[in-house]
């Protein structure tokens, strides 16, 4: 199986709604239908303006045509104490349920941290869950301790964060403390 890199400023309507299926069944919410997901993932180039080499992209796996797997970057500027830093978030990182323990997980999500061995991003920044932590301290990232907000949102001081476990790869080397702002909403 290989990895597709699809940018999201160039996605396919229905390419986004193959994607927008998996994360729909992996995700199941009556609020979020397939056209919901479908449209966001359109959004997600929509306004990119930055440098192509740290351009919104969609990964995927296909097996006998069917998206298996997926992965989102998101490059993203947040306010730290030490200054602005271009991170790349991750987002709906999500295997088939059939398709789960093959490394398939592994495999969507490395290309997203290579980019940052590479010095492409000075750091990858996601959420997830306590379940899932285990899986990315494996691919190398950490759990952090610092307090989330987003200066723009309504109530400037609540985490944009809805997961309790958040992480950045790569677990060595020095971080900033304290207050980190995502200078919008959490993905
Ligand atoms: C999390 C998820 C993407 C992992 O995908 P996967 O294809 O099953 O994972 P892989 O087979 O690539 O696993 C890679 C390694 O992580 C380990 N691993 C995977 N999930 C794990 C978990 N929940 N806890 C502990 N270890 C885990 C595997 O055992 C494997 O270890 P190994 O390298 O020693 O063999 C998949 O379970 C999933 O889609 N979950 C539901 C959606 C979700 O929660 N996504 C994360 C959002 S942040």
């Amino acid at each position: 199986m290989e990895i597709e890199t699809i940018d999201a400023r160039q996605l396919p309507p229905e390419e986004a709604r193959n994607i927008a299926e998996l994360i729909a069944g992996v995700w199941p919410d009556p609020e979020k239908t397939i056209d919901f997901r479908q449209q966001r993932l359109l959004d997600m180039g929509r306004n990119y303006r930055g440098p192509d080499n740290q351009a919104p992209r969609l990964f995927v796996l296909r097996k006998q045509g069917q998206v298996v797997a997926h992965a989102a970057l998101l490059p993203r500027k947040i306010g730290t104490a030490w200054g602005d830093l271009t991170v790349v978030g991750l987002a709906s990182v999500c295997v088939d349920s059939r398709e789960r323990g093959q490394g398939l997980g592994a495999m969507i999500v490395r290309p997203v941290f290579e980019l940052v061995d590479q010095g492409v991003f000075g750091f990858s920044l996601f959420q997830t869950s306590p379940e899932v932590q285990p899986f990315y301290e494996k691919l190398g990232a950490c759990v952090i301790e610092n307090t989330f907000v987003n200066s723009f949102a309504d109530d400037p001081h609540a985490t944009p964060f809805w997961n309790k476990v958040i992480m950045r790869y790569p677990a060595d080397g020095e971080w900033p403390v304290g207050e980190i702002d995502l200078l919008g909403p959490g993905y």
